[in-house]
């Protein structure tokens, strides 16, 4: 049985009162850890800042991206001990505003991925293709590419302690969800590329969607037999939709 995660990637949003106001909502709205994990994403000057106000609390934090190198001089750059350090458990690497914007490639987000679990912090691997590769039919070409880059480098067998979000370019901030049926089949082909190298492994590795995700479409996604909840950009800054989003995972 996968436990669905729904994750709350905060982007470049928010203040320090802004934070305090989203979590002491979120908590009064008693998040089931039940349902589905938990987890915030908020940028890294305030990550240690909302880990205080969710210590002990069902809410689990991460971080929007982590330094492929361990340490040294790369000015700007933020270490996975780092991340540890101030109490993350999970990272995020390779969204897809990394790749697009930053220009991260596929072999730096393999080495990402590795660094991560380097120091224990589970790594959320983003894939997922631009509008254009999905009109010429290139969809599953492009996320067979990026997922098969980091299995190269890291093993299948790191998959045990890491998670595949598939978010789908054109979706992201567009207001245009994939439908579940477009979801699906992605999950699926995911998986079944894993499986391919470790059957168990294609098995048990929980593979969220992210992309204009709300608490209007939350169910219908989730109920996909290969999704296994979400990563959440917008509608994870209103507390009353993520938690409509988390409460979407007892429907399934
Ligand atoms: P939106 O939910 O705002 O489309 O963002 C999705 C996303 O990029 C989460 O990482």
């Amino acid at each position: 049985m996968r436990r669905p995660i729904v994750a709350g990637n905060w982007k470049m949003h928010g203040t320090r009162a802004d934070n305090a106001r989203l979590i002491e909502a979120l908590l009064a709205g008693h998040p089931d850890r039940a349902l589905a994990e938990c987890l915030v994403f908020p940028p890294f000057v305030y990550l240690q800042d909302v880990g205080r106000l969710v210590r002990d609390t069902p809410i689990e934090l991460g971080a929007q991206n982590v330094c492929a190198e361990a340490r040294g001089a790369f000015t700007g750059e933020v270490s996975a001990s780092m991340l540890q350090d101030v109490g993350c458990r999970y990272v995020l690497v390779g969204h897809s505003e990394r790749r697009w914007i930053y220009h991260e490639d596929d072999q730096l987000v393999a080495r990402k991925f590795a660094a991560a679990q380097a120091k224990s912090l589970v790594p959320i691997l983003c894939v997922g293709e631009h509008l254009w590769d999905r009109e010429n039919g290139r969809t599953e070409e492009v996320v067979a590419r990026q997922l098969d880059v980091v299995l190269e480098l890291c093993g299948v067998g790191a998959l045990e302690s890491g998670v595949i979000a598939y978010e789908p370019m054109w979706a992201i901030g567009t207001g245009r969800t994939a439908t579940p049926e477009q979801a699906q089949a992605v999950h699926a082909f995911i998986r079944e590329r894993i499986a391919k190298r470790d059957a168990k492994m294609g098995e048990s590795t929980r593979v969220l969607y992210g992309g204009s995700v709300k608490a209007s479409n939350a169910a219908e996604l989730f109920a996909q037999p290969d999704v296994d909840g979400g990563l959440i950009g917008g509608a994870s800054l209103n507390a009353e939709e993520f938690l409509a989003i988390l409460a979407a995972c007892g429907l399934r």
